[in-house]
């Protein structure tokens, strides 16, 4: 059984198309999209009009049940300012009704039994959590704590839009050696001993943020070798494509002009494929009451300070005209 793994498309049409393009060549028996698909990149509307037809199986993200919450009890919190949410106001305005409809239906999480496999947990981030995600350097006791939940051998995520291939014993093994290994562990609350779990996230199709600006996901194949944890062998893939429209796309569709503050740190992480938000909110901590002042004012400053947006700007395939919106 061999299945690819997407997730964290964003409305990337042209990063979908160019990993559709690689999966003709590796025919796989399933296509799974692990959440994310829309948001943060202009075509929403493409991307779900091209995976709503389908027979692949789909989760929801978070970026699903901002849309999906939005002016509800559950919305995110200050939803109403532009500089922060001005990309999801855009995203509300123009997502076609029928596919929000489309995103209502679907499921949170999935537990997949093919015959003769072991079974594959499979959620966004973590059961329950779809911003609770994997990445490099996490603590050890975050990562138990994630995976506690997880009763089946592989656990498939996403949501950090980082590639990654683990196999997490609870006595502290880690396939890095990078973890502690506390010998007195055993039988304490931290987790209970010889637990182990295959974690594997696909990378992200559209916006991925491990400094490499290709199109990533995953192929699964099942394997009875006893070498692999959870009967499941990942291999991960990187796919070159043009990002020239899809920079273009923010300027013609109206998401960077009306999109704020963070919808020009999006079209920044599609140039660098680095954490531009994470890095601004890091340097905004630090210089600046950040609860207080508004998000506008300390993205000036930042750019003051930093020169980030001539470092985007020399590294942008498409030059447009970023400079007359910041
Ligand atoms: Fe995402
Ligand atoms: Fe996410």
């Amino acid at each position: 059984m061999r299945l690819a793994v997407l997730a964290d498309i964003h409305g990337n049409i042209h990063a979908l198309e160019a990993v559709m393009a690689e999966l003709e060549r590796h025919q796989p028996d399933q296509i799974l999209i692990n959440g994310d698909i829309i948001n943060a990149v202009p075509n929403s509307n493409d991307v779900v009009e091209r995976v709503r037809p389908s027979d692949w199986l789909v989760t929801r993200g978070n970026h699903e049940f901002y849309y999906l919450n939005y002016g509800t009890e559950h919305d995110v919190p200050n939803s109403n300012d532009r500089e922060r949410w001005g990309q999801l106001h855009w995203l509300v305005k123009n997502l076609k009704p029928e596919h929000g409809r489309y995103l209502a239906g679907l499921p949170d999480e999935l537990t997949l039994l093919y015959p003769h496999t072991q079974p594959l947990r499979v959620t966004h981030g973590s059961p329950g959590h779809h911003r609770w995600g994997f990445y490099e350097g996490q603590p050890r006791q975050e990562i138990l704590q994630f995976l506690d939940p997880v009763s089946q051998p592989t656990l498939v995520s996403a949501h950090t839009h980082v590639q990654l291939d683990w196999m997490i014993e609870s006595d502290g093994r880690h396939t890095d050696d990078d973890f502690y290994i506390d010998p007195h562990a055993y039988g304490t609350s931290e987790s209970t001993p010889g637990r182990r779990w295959h974690v594997i996230n696909p990378g992200s199709v559209g916006m991925p943020l491990n400094s490499d600006v290709r199109a990533q996901f995953c192929l699964l194949q099942s394997t009875d070798d006893p070498a692999v944890w959870g009967g499941w062998q990942a291999t991960h893939y990187r796919i070159p494509y043009d990002r020239r429209p899809v920079l273009e796309s923010y300027f013609t569709s109206g998401m960077l002009e009306q999109g704020g503050v963070i919808s020009i740190l999006f079209y920044w992480e599609i140039v660098t494929a680095d954490r531009e938000i994470s890095l601004f909110f890091h340097w905004a901590e630090a210089h600046f009451d950040t609860k207080q002042t508004p998000l506008r004012e300390m993205f000036n400053a930042y750019v003051q300070a930093t020169a980030r947006d001539q470092y985007i700007l020399e590294h942008d395939p498409y030059k447009g005209q970023l400079k007359a919106i910041i």
